[in-house]
């Protein structure tokens, strides 16, 4: 497997226009894409930082996997989504060393991209996303 560049850190948060406006006082930083993920019951705000981006999840639903994260955690950092060539053999090849995948097939992320997540179990407690980049414009 090459070596994933950092993309983006997802944080969970109550409030998107609160954690936007934070983002954009405190670090300078831009919104560059906005989306809501129907399949994944988020809206998220991307912000460039540098060559990478943060990445604001808010959900207005309890169940979602964002919903059950704040409510059993609170706000604060999600995951971390790794850039890979190629999230389909990326996930193969780890299956295959015994990591535990959420996602055994890649789906589609935000802004056109192909996404699939590790299990923290396999990942000393951190939810990692891998990324492969679309056609579409995230910014
Ligand atoms: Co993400």
């Amino acid at each position: 497997m090459q070596p994933g560049r950092l993309d983006h850190v997802g944080i969970a948060v109550t409030d998107l226009a609160a954690a936007r406006a934070l983002y954009e006082r405190v670090l300078g930083l831009e919104v560059t894409h906005e989306e809501v993920i129907e399949d994944q019951g988020v809206h998220e705000l991307l912000l460039r930082a540098g060559d990478a981006y943060v990445q604001l999840l808010s959900t207005r639903d309890p169940d979602s996997p964002v919903g059950r994260f704040l409510a059993r955690r609170g706000e604060g950092v999600h995951h971390v989504g790794y850039a890979v060539p190629d999230v389909a053999a990326a996930v193969a090849d780890l299956r295959a060393q015994g990591f535990e995948v959420i996602d055994p097939a890649p789906r589609i992320g935000s802004g056109g991209t192909t996404i699939a997540f590790l299990h923290p179990k396999s990942m000393q407690g951190v939810l990692v996303e891998l990324v492969e980049e679309g056609t579409g414009h995230r910014g």
